[in-house]
């Protein structure tokens, strides 16, 4: 199958290309690399002996999308493309606007045009807002607390009001919970940035001794030691539960939403034991009062992906630790 992944050159596309690749398929990367680097293209083919198409252009460059899709015979898109610091959303709303949701627009309008009518859409657990219930289902109400979650929800109304227009689109959005670790190889894994704001790249330079210490966000929550509890997943296994999607896909026209998590909660502390574990190195910490925003506790009810595509996550947290390391080292050494 010929495959194009907007965004494809980030973190998660990154190891789904991969994925794909080994299976055979055919994938074309769409980057602007605005936040990614052009190096990844040979790590990629260093992992999988094959080097992808990869155009760097943005995706609300709505004819470069055109062409793209029609020069490869594209028969379906995976949309990773997307601005993804929550913090950073609230600062910049419009930013986030025009790049989520225009560029999203932008990508309908270059699908319908060359007639490629199935999309695997890059969602969040964050459109269910503050849990009313756990674990979360697919039908638990939907409701966005920043402006980064509130373009994940347009955009969700936008491709469902799509796929109804028109019972020749397919289209499934994957609300992903706490993607975490790296390939196996170590030549991928999350591009650091200067001081990362999610747990496990903060905690893998804190075991590397470029920051002192993780800030633990609150232990007063009422979970079991206090801490938050969320259900991190390993981005392989996002990667196949993508590649699940897709071949599902071609059997199901219409709109479906799908969780992509463990179903297993693990606090702030336990990760920070996991870490220190698959490290061998100390992770300090001290605690701090709770984040804005944050909840006590997220994890996903799965069932409906192990029901529907016949997938779940194998990997253990061991594995998410022992990789994102792995990442963590090759990244000093170079
Ligand atoms: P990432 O930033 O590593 O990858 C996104 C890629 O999209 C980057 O390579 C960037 O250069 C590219 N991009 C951004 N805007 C673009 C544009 N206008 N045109 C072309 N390319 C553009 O992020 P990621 O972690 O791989 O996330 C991928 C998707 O998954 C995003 O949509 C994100 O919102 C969603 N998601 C991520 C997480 C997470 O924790 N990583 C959780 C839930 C959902
Ligand atoms: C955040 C985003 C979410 C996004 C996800 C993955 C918010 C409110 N939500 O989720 O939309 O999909 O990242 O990119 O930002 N923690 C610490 N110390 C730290 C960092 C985190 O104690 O330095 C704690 C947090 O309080 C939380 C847990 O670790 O309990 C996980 O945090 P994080 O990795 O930032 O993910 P989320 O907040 O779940």
């Amino acid at each position: 199958m010929n495959v194009l992944l907007t965004g494809g050159m980030g973190y998660i596309g990154s190891h789904v290309a991969v994925t794909l690749l080994q299976a055979g398929h055919r994938v074309i990367l769409y980057d602007n690399l605005r936040n990614s680097e052009a190096g990844i293209l040979a790590r990629i083919a260093k992992i999988t002996g094959q080097t992808p198409v990869f155009i760097q252009a943005d995706i609300r460059a709505t004819k470069t999308l055109t062409d793209t899709l029609q020069q490869h015979t594209v028969e379906a898109v995976l949309h990773f493309a997307g601005l993804k610091a929550v913090g950073e959303s609230a600062q910049k709303p419009v930013e986030y606007y025009a790049n989520n949701v225009e560029g999203t627009i932008s990508l309908m309008q270059a699908m319908q045009e060359a007639e490629v009518r199935s999309l695997v859409f890059s969602s969040s657990a964050t459109v269910y807002g503050e849990p009313r219930y756990l674990p979360l289902d697919e039908a638990h109400p939907l409701a966005a607390t920043n402006p980064y979650g509130r373009s994940k929800l347009h955009i969700e109304e936008m491709l469902r009001d799509l796929s109804i227009s028109d019972p020749l689109w397919r289209v499934i959005s994957l609300r992903y919970f706490n993607p975490a670790g790296a390939h196996e190889s170590g030549l991928l894994g999350e591009k650091p940035v200067a001081v990362p704001n999610n747990l496990m790249p903060y905690m893998a330079r804190v075991a590397t001794g470029e920051l002192k210490e993780l800030s633990v966000f609150g232990n007063d929550y009422p979970t079991p030691d206090g801490t938050g509890v969320r259900d991190y997943i390993h981005v392989m296994d996002l990667a196949e539960g993508h590649m699940a999607a897709l071949f599902w896909l071609a059997e199901h026209p219409g709109w479906h939403t799908l969780n992509l998590g463990t179903g297993q909660g693990y606090s702030v502390l336990e990760m920070v034991a996991a870490f220190a574990k698959a490290s061998g190195r100390a992770v300090p910490y001290r605690i701090a009062p709770r984040r804005k925003g944050d909840v006590a506790a997220c994890y996903a009810d799965p069932e409906k992906a192990r029901r529907e595509l016949g997938w779940q996550a194998r990997r253990d947290l061991a594995e998410m630790c022992a990789s994102a390391w792995k990442f963590q080292k090759q990244l000093q050494t170079g």
